[in-house]
């Protein structure tokens, strides 16, 4: 059966932008969205144009909340992590009670700077995957391997170990998967765009679902979208670096559109 995928281009803003670079940035993305991104969209219309979202730092989201109320219904907000108790003493983490008061509707879960800075294991991040979904935020869990791993032929098994232990008794009616290799993020070493269509067509076979949202992460600019989004596996991108300014995330977002 053919199933049409939603489309979603995200920007993962890390800890970068104060108020006033977030201010600027939209100042100078909002009037570059045209076309379908600007319509004031019903339910089944939504469902047809891409997501645009904005993956914030926490100090930021009500500020963005606000001003997204304004802007097309499509451009929405997103965290870059959750925590699955809904409050108690975990100093420096947030709940997705906290999340959802300012309207969050993605969460990027299990992101490689996360598992490797901060101790995230396949067991939190599926306790995190399902903080998301009983709040009704849509996780975006990232999975990849790293450059020795590629090297030693694991990519494969990594990726499938990371899914099936963190995807435990997760619903994947309401999942986004990321494949973030971590060779590619932030090196402009992009994965070649036929080589990150054949990994999603595996993590396809894993997650056994034609349904799911799948999107390549990693040293995505203006330059490679086009190539990207051609590829039938690629339902979207995760953008880190070209997402922070507001013409290079704005060209990837019309990645449909010719270019000026
Ligand atoms: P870059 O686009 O800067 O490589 O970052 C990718 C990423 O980590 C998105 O989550």
């Amino acid at each position: 059966m053919n199933y049409t995928r939603k489309q979603i281009i995200a920007g993962n803003w890390k800890m970068y932008k104060n108020q006033a670079e977030a201010k600027a940035f939209l100042l100078k993305f909002l009037p570059q969205l045209h076309g379908d991104r600007v319509l004031w969209l019903d339910e089944q219309q939504r469902d047809r144009v891409p997501d645009i979202v904005l993956c914030a730092p926490f100090t930021k989201l009500q500020f963005l909340s606000e001003t997204l109320v304004l802007s097309p219904q499509n451009l929405v907000l997103g965290a870059q992590n959750i925590h699955w108790a809904d409050e108690g003493p975990f100093t420096g983490e947030i709940s997705g009670q906290m999340l959802n008061e300012y309207n969050v509707r993605y969460v990027i879960v299990g992101h490689s700077e996360r598992r490797l800075n901060f101790c995230d294991t396949d067991e939190t991040v599926c306790k995190r995957l399902q903080a998301a979904q009983s709040h009704n935020i849509t996780p975006i869990l990232c999975v990849g391997e790293t450059k020795l791993q590629r090297e030693a032929g694991l990519a494969e098994e990594v990726l499938t170990s990371q899914l099936t232990n963190s995807l435990k008794g997760i619903d994947l009616g309401n999942l986004v998967v990321a494949y973030e290799p971590i060779w590619a993020i932030g090196t402009g070493d992009t994965c070649d765009a036929r080589e990150a269509n054949r990994i999603l067509k595996h993590i396809r076979t894993v997650l056994q679902s034609d349904r799911i949202t799948l999107l390549y992460g990693g040293s995505v600019k203006p330059d490679n979208i086009d190539e990207l989004m051609e590829q039938p596996e690629i339902d979207g991108v995760l953008v880190g670096g070209a997402s922070l300014d507001p013409d290079s995330f704005a060209r990837i977002v019309n990645f449909h559109l010719p270019r000026p």
